[in-house]
């Protein structure tokens, strides 16, 4: 009779001290750098991991992502040929609709300029459009972009997306891969990025994207909200079109290089709503369990779900 199954837990750039905790509640953990070629490891759960050390677990069945991105493990020209998981839960996805939707509202209702308005004691009440005249572009629509466009056209926003196969979604204007991403951004006042990181999409928020956005509406302006991954974008790119004008705010959760180097001009620009990586966060207590059920159905002979698709990248 084999022992439970044990867990190697490779995580770099946070303390791993709650997954540790809730996982070894019922499982063996070991803790990265321990564990490389120890054939008593059956899953490893990872956000980071050192490129290298999965390939080294002679018996290893499946890879869980810490994150709903998984751009992190494929990163790793060595990962081994086994399934990755990555994570869909209900409490991802809320948080991010909850950010998608702040920052849709805080740019549709004009904070910024309150903002401004506010130190200098200014009564003034804007031109505001009302949402229906307002289109926001969501760029990938998986679990978290069609989350986030559900909620935003509950509260009547007009809602476009992209995405890089043909997707349906009802009251959703949808246009797909190369060829129709110009259309989708001439149709867009805001545009949400939620696309997976991969060779295709790395970059693909540049100064000439960021120019295609639709200006002319009642917000005097186009917006640009990344929630996805920083990869996505240029940073010196949306500081230009800011400066420029061809982008009147940004909010940006992500970024190329995090932390924010301090030498960043988006810390401090006037237009920029910085947030450090925290639009959905994931959190262990909602997300062990999830893993654990994963696990559980493999051993029981059972199909894994939300396995990445490799060739795609996500
Ligand atoms: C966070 O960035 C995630 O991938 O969930």
């Amino acid at each position: 009779m084999p022992g439970p199954n044990r867990i190697l837990l490779a995580i770099q750039g946070f303390h791993p001290h709650r997954w540790y905790e809730l996982l070894s509640a019922s499982r063996p953990v070991t803790l990265e750098p321990d564990g490389p070629a120890d054939p008593s490891i059956d899953y490893a759960v990872v956000w980071k991991h050192r490129p290298g050390v999965l390939a080294s677990l002679p018996n290893l069945k499946a890879i869980f992502s810490i994150g709903a991105g998984v751009d992190h493990i494929l990163n790793d020209p060595a990962v081994p040929d086994v399934p990755i998981v990555r994570v869909v839960a209900q409490n991802l996805t809320q948080y991010m609709v909850e950010y998608v939707v702040w920052r849709v509202l805080d740019h549709h209702r004009q904070g910024a300029l309150y903002r401004t308005q506010q130190p200098r004691k200014i009564w003034h009440e804007p031109l505001q459009p009302p949402a229906d005249e307002i289109a926001v572009g969501i760029m990938g629509l998986g679990q978290l972009g069609r989350a986030a466009a559900k909620a935003l056209l509950a509260l009547g926003f007009k809602v476009n997306g992209w995405s890089r196969t043909a997707h349906t979604m009802e009251g959703v204007a949808i246009w797909h891969g190369e060829n129709e991403l110009t259309p989708f951004l001439n149709a867009t006042d805001i545009l949400v990025a939620l696309l997976p990181l991969t060779p295709a999409t790395r970059g693909i928020v540049d100064y000439s994207l960021l120019g295609k956005l639709n200006r002319e509406n009642g917000l005097g302006g186009a917006f640009f909200v990344n929630a996805g991954r920083g990869q996505l974008q240029k940073d010196a790119d949306i500081a230009r079109a800011l400066d420029d004008g061809l982008i009147k705010e940004a909010s940006l959760d992500v970024f190329e290089t995090e932390p924010l180097p301090e030498t960043s001009p988006l810390w401090t620009h006037p237009k920029v709503f910085v947030t450090p990586h925290s639009a959905a966060s994931s959190d262990p207590v909602h997300l062990v369990p999830l893993m654990l059920e994963q696990m559980d159905a493999l051993e029981r002979g059972e199909r894994l779900t939300n396995i990445v698709d490799r060739k795609a990248g996500y």
